[in-house]
C-alpha cells in the first residue's frame, strides 16, 4: 500500500504529542476507541476565554494512519473556536492525507476525538 508523503510526514514527525491537565476547566479532553480495531485516541484542547482553541495535544495508541490524522488535526484545531473544531469532518482529514480506503476509520477516530473534546470543554462551562 502506497502512503502519501503527507501521511508519512506526521507519522514520522507528529506533532503535538503530549498531554494537558483534564482536570483544567480550559482544556476538553476527548479519548475514542475504534471498534473496528481496538485502536485509542485521547485528543485534548485548551481553549481561551474567547472561546479558541490556543493549544492541543493527543496520544494516539494505534496505527500510523491513526497517528498522522490526530497529528493533522492537533495542527488544524489550533486558532479555531470550539464549534468551528467540531465541524471537521473525517473527509477532510482522509482527503488530506489521502488515506486508502481501509483506513477511512481511523480519520473518523479523530472526527470523534475531537468532537469529543468540545463536548467535554462544553460540560465544563
Ligand atoms: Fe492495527 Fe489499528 S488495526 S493498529
Ligand atoms: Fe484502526 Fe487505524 S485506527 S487501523
Amino acid at each position: 500500500m502506497a502512503y502519501s508523503d503527507k501521511l508519512m510526514d506526521h507519522y514520522e514527525n507528529p506533532r503535538n504529542v503530549g498531554t494537558l491537565e483534564k482536570d483544567d476547566e480550559s482544556v476538553g479532553t476527548g479519548m475514542v476507541g475504534a471498534p473496528a480495531c481496538g485502536d485509542v485516541m485521547k485528543l485534548q484542547i485548551k481553549v481561551n476565554e474567547d472561546g479558541v482553541i490556543e493549544d492541543a495535544k493527543f496520544k494516539t495508541y494505534g496505527c500510523g494512519s491513526a497517528i498522522a490524522s490526530s497529528s493533522l488535526v492537533t495542527e488544524w484545531v489550533k486558532g479555531k473556536t470550539v464549534d468551528e473544531a467540531a465541524q471537521i469532518r473525517n473527509t477532510q482529514i482522509a482527503e488530506e492525507l489521502a488515506l486508502p480506503p481501509v483506513k477511512i476509520h481511523c480519520s473518523v477516530l479523530a472526527e470523534d476525538a475531537i468532537k469529543a473534546a468540545v463536548e467535554d470543554y462544553k460540560s465544563k462551562h
